[in-house]
């Protein structure tokens, strides 16, 4: 295996989703490059052709970008779409072809030259995990031959979706062996969902389900005799909290263009060396390490943690205070059932972070929504009466990047001491401030135990990493110990580990301080462009921190207008109104900067100036 393979290698193994660029010359082509203990192969060769050959199923090649956002990287390549496999094609050697040929896409005509950035994006596939596992049939007929039950067991899996498109069936022998039945049966039975194009490959290279069902399939669907016993179950009485949950959107997989929020650059993650640590602590594992952990999280970090959020974020805290929980959302969710009862009164920011408000409303509380201005969330006696939680963001308020004013945290404090209600602070990208002084954790000034402190890895490491961390009042350490104990235990003590190391060994801190000049010059590069192509259309704020900022639309646009004109320019912004509960008090956008580098930042502002101008006229 050559360099690329062994690093590609060492990212899959840790990045389900993994994208990364390789960068070549027009005329360049790299070796094939190929481990099968690994699950996974990746081979580039002729360029003018087919691009990459992988020969193993268990990575699917599943997006390449198209030409359209190959500009926004300002690279002078590439377009290419993963090959529709059909049933005929050769199940082991899917490939990529360019498409169209290279000398095609360049916009006005010109062959583009060298070098150029192809971006592969691979997931781990489903396909390889099947088999690992033992097939579970309803083998029930002992009326009828073996083959033919096995057949038709098999074909009932296939046909009600619990054996997918391209999942891979158990080894006849393994098959035999789990069903004591002998291998010529196994053989007929795959032999005679073959011949029906229900299973394609071969024996001895792996049988797979076909990725296109044969037309009886969708005929015994349209008679609706397929799921007789589903069609007759009784409707499901759900809990209450059933009906209140709603599904949050996870993050899009693709890869960031302007003005993509909410995520930190993860192409400038140091995966080599994650990498590097995780391997030395599997190497090194402990029987202990293997076992679990106590639910409040693995010592050493929350020893590091503690030391990280007193020192850099101010707070006020012992180690014993810090639970590790898998992020802010996690954190928001034990708080809600703590600490909350249906009809119970939480009071939040307007606009604000709608995963909160989600979390808040399946438990059944009754949310109002408070009114930000330039000192962070209003804080009216009426607003707050009554209240059992505010939930507030005052380092950097998501989204409008205020910081909470030193009053307005005093207030907000002595509102706790004299109700007895408790504060959730959610400091969830505070590490970012690029000018001015650091603003510490208003749970640093707390004297009465009121304040609910979480931080997050999400945006400082990356967000699938899953980590984050909840400073808890003495007083109520052990409710939330119980209640990790009962749901996850506790978080993923091998991740836990190598943050820890990660943390300790010094990474942390230099990650964060060149992520912090790369997104300074970002967000600079944003404020420049702004102002020689959007005055007049969009007012960018001056707030300096975070992965994102706002703007504010002028000469009356709406912000869902602008945001449908930027989209049809292959610009991502978001409305603020879809933070807002009721109507918003000013019309404006959330941009995000972090995940963007500087040519896509020029290339977005330019993009949107005609978008805006666009959404001007039809307004
Ligand atoms: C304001 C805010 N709080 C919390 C979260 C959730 O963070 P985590 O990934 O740690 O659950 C997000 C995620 O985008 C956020 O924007």
């Amino acid at each position: 295996m050559n360099a690329i393979g062994s690093f590609v290698k060492t990212l899959a193994g840790f990045v389900d989703g993994l994208r990364f660029a390789l960068h070549l010359h027009a005329d360049s082509a790299f070796e094939h490059v190929a481990d099968h203990r690994a699950g996974m192969a990746v081979g580039c060769r002729r360029l003018a052709g087919a691009i990459g050959d992988l020969d193993n199923l268990s990575l699917q090649f599943s997006a390449v970008q198209n030409w359209q956002s190959m500009r926004e990287y300002g690279t002078n390549l590439l377009c290419a779409t993963a090959q529709n496999h059909g049933r005929s094609q050769r199940r082991h050697s899917p490939s990529i072809h360019i498409s169209p040929p290279i000398d095609d896409i360049s916009p006005k005509g010109t062959t583009p030259k060298g070098p150029f950035t192809v971006f592969l994006l691979y997931h781990l596939n489903m396909a390889k995990r099947t088999n690992a596992f033992d097939l579970t049939l309803p083998l029930l007929d002992t009326e009828i031959p073996a083959y033919r039950m096995l057949y038709e067991a098999l074909r009932a899996e296939i046909l009600d979706g619990r054996l997918g498109p391209g999942a891979r069936l158990p080894a006849t022998r393994d098959l035999a062996r789990q069903y004591q039945l002998s291998r010529g049966t196994i053989v007929n039975a795959f032999e005679l969902l073959k011949s029906e194009g229900y299973l394609e490959g071969s024996i001895g290279s792996g049988t797979y389900v076909s990725k296109v069902l044969p037309d009886e399939s969708f005929h015994v669907k349209a008679e609706g005799d397929r799921h007789p016993e589903i069609e007759r179950r009784p409707r499901r009485r759900m809990s209450a909290y059933a009906k209140r949950v709603h599904l949050f959107p996870s993050l899009e997989r693709r890869p960031s263009r302007a003005f993509r929020a909410n995520v930190p650059a993860l192409d400038l993650f140091p995966t080599g060396l994650w990498a590097q640590i995780a391997a030395r602590r599997l190497r090194q594992v402990s029987t202990n390490l293997l076992l679990g952990c106590d639910p409040m999280g693995y010592r050493p970090l929350r020893e590091a943690v503690a030391d990280y959020v007193t020192t850099s974020r101010g707070v006020r805290c012992t180690t014993e205070q810090i639970a590790i929980v898998s992020g802010v959302q996690e954190a928001l969710d034990l708080t809600a059932r703590l600490v909350l009862n249906p009809g119970d009164r939480v009071c939040m920011e307007n606009p604000g972070y709608v995963g909160a408000a989600m979390v808040f409303e399946s438990i059944g509380a009754k949310i109002s929504a408070l009114a930000v201005d330039h000192e962070g969330m209003e804080l009216r006696a009426s607003g707050l009466r009554g209240a059992r939680l505010v939930y507030v963001t005052p380092g950097h308020q998501f989204p409008l990047g205020i910081s909470m004013s030193l009053p307005r945290r005093l207030q907000l404090l002595e509102w706790a001491r004299k109700s007895g209600g408790l504060i959730f602070e959610d400091d969830y990208d505070s590490e970012y401030r690029y000018s001015g002084r650091p603003v510490p954790a208003l749970q640093g000034l707390d004297r009465n135990g009121s304040m609910l402190f979480a931080g997050s890895f999400s945006k400082v490491l990356f967000p699938s990493l899953r980590l984050g961390y909840l400073v808890i009042p003495q007083d109520l350490v052990d409710y939330f110990a119980a209640a990790k104990s009962i749901t996850t235990r506790h978080a993923q003590l091998l991740d836990q580990a190598v943050l820890c190391d990660f943390i300790t060994e010094g990474h942390f801190g230099r990650h964060l301080r060149r992520m912090r000049g790369v997104y300074a010059e970002r967000l600079s590069a944003l404020l420049q462009s702004a102002r020689e192509k959007l005055a007049g259309w969009l007012d960018i704020s001056d707030v300096e921190a975070g992965l994102q900022t706002v703007g504010w639309l002028r000469r009356g646009i709406t912000d869902e207008s602008a945001a449908r004109a930027a989209a049809a320019r292959n610009v991502d912004v978001i409305p603020l109104s879809r933070y807002t509960r009721g109507r918003a008090a000013r019309e404006g956008l959330q941009l995000g900067f972090a995940a963007v580098d500087p040519r896509e930042i020029q290339r977005g502002v330019k993009e949107l100036a005609q978008a805006l101008k666009a959404a001007g006229s039809g307004s």
